[in-house]
């Protein structure tokens, strides 16, 4: 093993074995090499003559560049578009994306977290997460309604298994009992790796506040069973809360929560700020122990440097300027207002006398999804018959869950969206009849 892996291992046994214990073996193995980034950023604060470090080229004392492009980029100095950004990302990104964590989450006031590290948006970031407490075979404890691509992220690639657990109880409730047995069964292997996603996809569920103590209380009491838990918070669809349910990250709970319990905390522009395409996330640890924060960086900076090396730097120049503009907050508020008022219309809708006989739907208060649960006919032959004879395109989760995105349906449009689905349905059974 490389002696700076060993150092980072070191400082991790040191400052709290518990956090090295839940590193897989890669997550073991990383380190952030002292190679050419390394020198060119020390380069960059001191060679004031020449510095002749890096492998871009420059013209005129500005990376060089096509006079094609940046006519197309008016409002940005090359500077801020073409040298690379570092590989855990732009400083000042970083710093505003960590405010905004502070803003967001009152919890987070009097923790200890890490400047939060820029990721290839949050599909990445959770591979990073995967990669650093992923062993094969290592159960990875979740909700049994989930985003497909975590069998990607976590199966295929780490080796992981899927162990779920129902999402809802009995009364359409976040389920903490059978969450707690889940992860209570860890106490033989003593590591638990938890992935919850609020604003949950495909559901569109949030907890309430009771419910979040119930989920509190389960990890304590793993914790004390001497389970060492990593819990992985996926939250793409942070701010997009429609009712009271809790309008928090759990990071900001589980912060300091225990000295066993790890929260990583997974998030970014994607999509609540609608920009899809940018590609820009962040990845943040939370810990009492600076040399655990700062080893743990260093691992991150080691796998972000040995898989995409750094992210777009015009990416994220976008994104830093876009959280420093004076438009950030009441743009943000508007597109919510949007938002909120297709849940709500949706919840109406939905919810109506007439639909009662052939489908029920799983609790939404937040996010960009809902899911309808078919009571009469098979969701994939629904989704097929909708696109086919409707032009009307829906996700099957399995065969009785629906997912609609009404995310991407005008307020005016929903009503007919769901007469539609409702119209499919009905050819279905008439046909089978
Ligand atoms: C729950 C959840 N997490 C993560 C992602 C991925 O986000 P990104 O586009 O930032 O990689 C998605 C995208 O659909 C998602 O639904």
């Amino acid at each position: 093993m490389n002696e700076l892996a060993k150092n980072l291992n070191a400082d991790l046994l040191n400052h709290n074995p518990h956090v090295y214990y839940l590193l897989s073996d890669l997550g073991k193995q990383l380190y952030y090499p002292k190679g050419i980034l390394s020198q060119s950023a020390e380069a960059s604060k001191k060679a004031t003559r020449f510095n002749a470090t890096i492998g871009i080229a420059t013209e005129n004392n500005v990376p060089m560049h096509f006079d094609h492009i940046q006519k197309t980029l008016p409002g940005y100095h090359p500077e801020e578009v073409y040298p690379y950004a570092p590989p855990p990302g732009k400083m000042e990104l970083r710093k505003e994306w960590g405010k905004k964590l502070l803003k967001d989450n009152p919890s987070l006031h009097d923790k200890n977290f890490g400047i939060p590290i820029t990721t290839n948006a949050l599909t990445h970031g959770l591979s990073i997460a995967a990669d650093l407490f992923v062993n094969e075979k290592d159960p990875i404890i979740l909700p049994d309604k989930y985003w497909g691509n975590y069998q990607s992220i976590f199966h295929v690639r780490c080796g992981g298994v899927l162990k779920t657990f129902e999402l809802f109880d009995q009364d359409g409730k976040f389920n903490v009992p059978a969450f707690r047995t889940c992860l209570l069964e860890q106490k033989q292997t003593g590591k638990a790796i938890v992935l919850l996603n609020f604003p949950n996809n495909p559901t569109g569920y949030t907890p309430y506040e009771e419910e979040v103590q119930g989920i509190l209380s389960a990890i304590l009491e793993a914790a004390e069973a001497g389970i060492n838990v990593v819990v992985i918070l996926d939250d793409a669809y942070f701010g997009l809360f429609y009712d009271d349910c809790v309008k928090e990250s759990l990071f900001g709970k589980l912060a300091g929560f225990h000295p066993r319990v790890l929260p990583v905390k997974i998030d970014g522009a994607t999509k609540e700020n609608y920009v899809w395409g940018l590609r820009v996330g962040f990845l943040s640890f939370a810990s009492e122990s600076k040399e655990i924060l700062d080893a743990l960086e260093q691992k991150t900076k080691g796998l972000i440097r040995g898989t995409i090396s750094s992210s777009s730097h015009l990416s994220q120049t976008i994104i830093m300027h876009s959280l420093q503009s004076s438009e950030f907050e009441d743009e943000k508020q508007k597109k919510y207002g949007l938002m909120k008022k297709r849940a709500m219309k949706v919840k109406e809708i939905v919810s109506l006398d007439q639909y009662k006989e052939v489908w029920s739907y799983y609790p939404f208060n937040s996010g960009y999804f809902m899911c309808l649960r078919l009571l009469q006919v098979d969701a994939e032959k629904l989704r097929v018959h909708l696109l086919d004879e409707y032009g009307i395109g829906v996700v099957a989760i399995n065969s009785t869950d629906l997912r609609i995105a009404f995310s991407c349906v005008e307020e005016e449009d929903l009503e007919e969206l769901f007469e539609l689905i409702y119209r499919g349905i009905k050819d279905l059974v008439e046909k089978e009849v």
